[in-house]
This record gives structure tokens, C-alpha cells and sequence, in this order.
């Protein structure tokens, strides 16, 4: 769990106070099951919940949910849906990542064993730049038909993106870090995030460090995705990249991200999708909400609610096998969640403060 310089602020006898965004689609339904899970297993903490109404034209919303945050110091979110290309409308989830300065995404890419997917012993980190690169946007039209994009790589960044990936590597016991670039074509954007990551290698001697083009990369992920270990990588790449990943080990349902900057943290699933097409059909997956929540009470310090929690998840996903669609099972989220809740209260009524 990263250290953060400062202290989640909001804690009041022992509980936390964490800023819940739902989201669009499929979040309001699971941040519901969320909700429900801590308040039968007694995790420490309430939630400050903040919706966003994506039709809203200004940007009022957006700062309560971000002086929500500055506050609290932590977040559990949904995706927040971008209005259609014609509004003008920025993403508000890069804004957020953006005011909140949450430099870095990380997402552990574990497999589950027992969920069919095209891998299923998978174990890769990867450490994804949050704040710059092709989400810079910076878009305009220049001339009527001719649109230019800026992508904006800074040393200061790609520096702090690449030291956290070896200290992530170093303090995880990880053997290599693998930074992927398109600097053949870049050759100053991602020229500059690759020298900078070469750079930062030489102060750890004891983790390995190379470099793969990102076309070679996606590739070497769908035919060998066993060489790589911890991946560093710029924005858009990262997404890619995650994709890629959560598709080989069973979907969009399973993993959660981190996003984690100087002073904020806000925990998501990993692919960030709103899965608009089956919400409200009570058949999204939990699980990567879920887990987003587990990472959120590593966070915060509560191991031992967390540890309950991925327990229930683990036992439900690997050893009852209650799946959703998405893995190939045919589950109701509530029916997944209900095996979770058995779990969680089974586990938390043994412990002593109960
Ligand atoms: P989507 O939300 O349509 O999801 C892609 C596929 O995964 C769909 O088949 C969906 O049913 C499935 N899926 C997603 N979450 C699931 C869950 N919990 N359980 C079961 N199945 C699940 O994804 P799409 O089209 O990429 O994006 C929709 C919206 O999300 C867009 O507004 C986009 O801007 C936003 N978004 C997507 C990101 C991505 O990496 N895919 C990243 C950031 C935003």
C-alpha cells in the first residue's frame, strides 16, 4: 500500500468518512451492494456519496465532488459518463484526475484461478502516467477539416510515473520493470518518457529494466504475457494495456485500479467503463467494484476488513464458482453478492468486537 505524504484526513473514532461517486451506468447499482457489504460487516467507514448528473452543463458538480475529496482524502468512484462529442463537455474523469493531481494509476492484474479466460496465472503490475500524455485534452481546429491534438509528456512527470514503478518494484520483491513507449514514432514525447525511465533505473541496479515498443507489447501480451512483471507506461498506452490484460484473465468485471497522487487516492474498476448496455439488468459483475473497495480499506489501514472482503470474494469466485455472464457463469450480481455477504458475516461474527 503506497504511503501517501499526508494522512487521509477524515477520521472520526476510528471510522473514515470516504467520498462515494456512483457514476453513470452500472455504478449506482453496485455502489448499492457496496454499501450494503459494509454495513453487515461492520467496516469502519461512511460514506459521503456524490452524484454528478453527466446532462449538466457547468462544472458546479464537479468541484463539490472534488472539495468532497480534498476533504476526505480518499474516494471509491464509478465512471463518470461524458456527454456526447457535440456538448463540448470535457471528461469530468480526466478533470478529476487532473485537479486532484493523481499522478499515477496501478493496476495488479492477478488472475483468478478457476475463472475461464484465455490466461489464468497471470500476475502483472502495471503502473499507468494519469494526468498527461493524449488526455492532455488539447484539442482544436486549426483550419476547417484539420484538427491538431497536443500530447504532453514532462520529465517531472514521466519521472515520478517511473520512480513509482520501481519502488513499487523494489518494496513487492518484483524482478523487472518493462517501460513501453512508441519512441521510434514519438521520438520527443516518448522519447523524453523513455530517457526518463532509463534514467531512473540506474538508481535501482537490483530490478532489470527494458524497453518494448507498444505495437510489439500488445502482441507479446496476447502470445507470451508470462515475460512481463511490472509495466511503466504513458496514458493512453495504459489503457490499452489494461485492456488488453483484464480481456486475457476473464473481462471488464474483475479488476479494480488505483489512482494515487501526492496527497488523494480514488479507487475505481481497473477498466473504468460505465457498462451502460446491461445496466439496471442486474447482471453486471461486482467483483471489480468490490475489489475497488478492498483496495480502498487497504488504503485507509482496515487489513483486516479487507482481508475479510477478498476473502468473500475468492471463495465465491474461485471455490463456489458463482459467476456472472461476463465469465462465462449465470449468476444475478445478486446472486454474487449474496454468496459475498455469507461470507463476510460468517467471517466478521467470529471476530471478537462483535
Ligand atoms: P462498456 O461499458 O460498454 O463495457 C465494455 C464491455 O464490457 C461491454 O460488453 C460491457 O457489457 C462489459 N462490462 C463492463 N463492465 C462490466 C461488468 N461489471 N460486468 C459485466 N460486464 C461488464 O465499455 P466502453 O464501450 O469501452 O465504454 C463505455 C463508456 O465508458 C464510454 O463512455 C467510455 O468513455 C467510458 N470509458 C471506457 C474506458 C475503457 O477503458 N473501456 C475507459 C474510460 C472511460
Amino acid at each position: 500500500v503506497r504511503k501517501l505524504k499526508s494522512i487521509p484526513k477524515a477520521q472520526y473514532g476510528g471510522r473514515h468518512t470516504v467520498t462515494m461517486l456512483p457514476g453513470g451506468g452500472i455504478g449506482p447499482e453496485l455502489m448499492e451492494h457496496v454499501r450494503e457489504i459494509f454495513r453487515l460487516g461492520g467496516m469502519p467507514v461512511d460514506f459521503e456519496v456524490v452524484n454528478i448528473d453527466p446532462h449538466s452543463d457547468g462544472n458546479d458538480d464537479l468541484e463539490y465532488l472534488i472539495t468532497s475529496i480534498k476533504r476526505n482524502g480518499v474516494a471509491i468512484k464509478g465512471n463518470i459518463e461524458t456527454g456526447s462529442l457535440d456538448t463540448g463537455i470535457a471528461s469530468r474523469n480526466v478533470a478529476l484526475r487532473n485537479e486532484l493531481d493523481l499522478f499515477v494509476n496501478v493496476l495488479k492484474c492477478k488472475s483468478y484461478p478457476g475463472v475461464p479466460a484465455r490466461y489464468s496465472d497471470l500476475d502483472i503490475i502495471i503502473v499507468r502516467q494519469n494526468t498527461e500524455g493524449e488526455y492532455a485534452m488539447l484539442e482544436h481546429e486549426s483550419v476547417h477539416g484539420v484538427v491538431e491534438s497536443m500530447k504532453i509528456v514532462t520529465a517531472e512527470n514521466s519521472e515520478r510515473v517511473a520512480r513509482f514503478a520501481f519502488e513499487y518494484a523494489k518494496s513487492h520483491g518484483r524482478k523487472r520493470v518493462t517501460t513501453i513507449h512508441k519512441a521510434n514514432i514519438m521520438k520527443l514525447s516518448d522519447g523524453l518518457f523513455l530517457e526518463t525511465s532509463n534514467r531512473v533505473a540506474k538508481d535501482y541496479p537490483n530490478i532489470a529494466h527494458n524497453n518494448m515498443i507498444i505495437d510489439n507489447c500488445c502482441m507479446q501480451l496476447v502470445s507470451n504475457p508470462h515475460q512481463f512483471d511490472v509495466m511503466n507506461m504513458t496514458n493512453l498506452y495504459g489503457t490499452i494495456v489494461s485492456n488488453v490484460i483484464c480481456g486475457l484473465m476473464g473481462g471488464a468485471g474483475l479488476l479494480s485500479g488505483r489512482n494515487y497522487g501526492d496527497h488523494y487516492a480514488v479507487f475505481e474498476p481497473g477498466t473504468r467503463n460505465t457498462g451502460t448496455s446491461i445496466a439496471g439488468k442486474g447482471i453486471a459483475n461486482p467483483i471489480a467494484m468490490l475489489n475497488a473497495a478492498v483496495d480502498m480499506l487497504e488504503h485507509l489501514g482496515h487489513n483486516t476488513h479487507a482481508g475479510i472482503l477478498s476473502d468473500a470474494i475468492r471463495k465465491t469466485v474461485c471455490d463456489d464458482k458463482i459467476l456472472t455472464a461476463d465469465l462465462g457463469g449465470s449468476a444475478s450480481t445478486k446472486e454474487v453478492v449474496n454468496c459475498i455477504k455469507k461470507y463476510v458475516i460468517e467471517e466478521t461474527s467470529k471476530m471478537k468486537w462483535f
